[in-house]
């Protein structure tokens, strides 16, 4: 098989045998790739259209209990600069964010054990009493199947976890010894069996990932069977252990969303921050290669560049305000089209 006929396969059956993948990823050209994001767009638009949505986006605590050797908010990381929002705070972020027109809103942060299992259901039923046709989605870390039942029961929607990785030997070169696979596994297939519309997902070229690793996580994948899936390329940290990493690359990084969009073309593929940071057309290039969702930043200004994930984080200054119509301008010269409503995955579809 030819790549051409590999990625005609792709679009047909949405698989492809492991060894016509392996060999689709070693060797496709940079003419071939405009063929597969083509074939990419050609599925997101069946399902999507050519509507992009948005998440407004608020990081609200940077303190971390895990130690991930990737992560600029790991514990370890002595020079990170602290905050935590509290919970009132939380709930005015989202009201401006619903403001400004977001019909859906992430709450992320560290794994942050401050804030009480009834402290976050709180926030989430505060939020869906004042806005009841707003998506709440949690990307919180961890936890136990009753707490994630508890944030469910409270309104919460949507999880946000990616497994990072789903080979076992390449999750312990990225994690310190206290997090397994395992438990990260567990969580997602809670997640799942909850109700949510859960997200996974894993970085690309993160420092020992092979080929192998990639075809791992994109199997993983096919047993979860995700509503939203997030990846973005590693970008070293200069305060963590892998300080001196390359970066993963833009081009992986677009190949596989293309990839992915052929394997799951109802799904919701956001475009990264992370991609948005290693070129500043990043996030364009992602929606061409078949993302459907952006995720701006809501998160109080003065706060922003406290959650450092990795070294040049971009959108860490500017007013939320600007966020959206930054993000809306950019869209648009795609050739696509900024919704403001929930996009829930097909299967959620009221
Ligand atoms: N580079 C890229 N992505 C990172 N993340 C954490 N650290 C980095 C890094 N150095 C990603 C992880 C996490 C998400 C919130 O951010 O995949 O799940
Ligand atoms: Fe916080 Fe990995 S460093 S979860």
């Amino acid at each position: 098989m030819n790549n051409i006929e590999r990625i005609n396969l792709l679009e047909k059956e949405r698989d492809l045998p492991q060894e016509e993948m392996r060999a689709l990823l070693l060797t496709i050209t940079s003419e071939e790739m405009e063929i597969l994001s083509k074939a990419a767009r050609r599925q997101r638009e069946i399902y999507f259209g050519k509507d992009v949505y948005l998440r407004g986006i608020i990081e609200f605590s940077s303190y971390c209990r895990n130690d991930c050797y990737y992560c600029g908010i790991r514990k370890s990381n002595k020079k990170a600069r602290r905050y935590r929002l509290p919970g009132d705070t939380i709930i005015s972020c989202a009201d401006r964010g619903y403001t400004l027109g977001f019909r859906t809103v992430v709450l992320q942060s560290g794994e942050d054990l401050s804030y009480s299992t009834d402290e976050i259901c709180r926030i989430v039923s505060t939020i869906k009493n004042d806005h009841p046709d707003m998506a709440v989605t949690l990307s919180i870390g961890e936890k136990s199947k009753a707490e994630y039942q508890a944030y469910f029961d409270a309104g919460a929607e949507r999880y946000l976890l990616r497994e990072e990785t789903a080979s076992e030997a390449h999750y312990m070169k990225l994690h310190p010894a206290e997090l397994s696979l395992e438990n990260r596994k567990r969580c997602l297939f809670d997640l799942y069996d909850i109700g949510y519309q859960v997200g996974c997902g894993f970085m690309v070229g993160s420092p020992y990932q092979t080929q192998d690793d990639i075809i791992s996580d994109l199997s993983f994948i096919k047993t979860l069977k995700p509503h939203m899936i997030g990846i973005g390329p590693f970008i070293h940290h200069s305060d963590t252990p892998f300080g001196n990493q390359p970066d993963g690359s833009l081009s992986d990084t677009l190949k596989l969303i293309s990839i992915l969009r052929l394997m799951w073309p109802d799904a919701l593929i956001p475009a990264t921050t992370a991609l948005g940071t290693i070129h500043p057309k990043g996030r364009e290039m992602g929606i061409m290669a078949g993302a459907n969702v952006v995720m701006p930043n809501l998160s109080p200004k003065d706060y922003r560049k406290g959650y450092m994930l990795y070294d040049g984080k971009i959108c860490t200054g500017d007013e939320a305000a600007e966020c959206v119509s930054c993000m809306t301008g950019r869209i648009e010269s795609t050739g696509y089209k900024v919704v403001m409503s929930r996009g829930d995955h097909p299967d959620f579809r009221k």
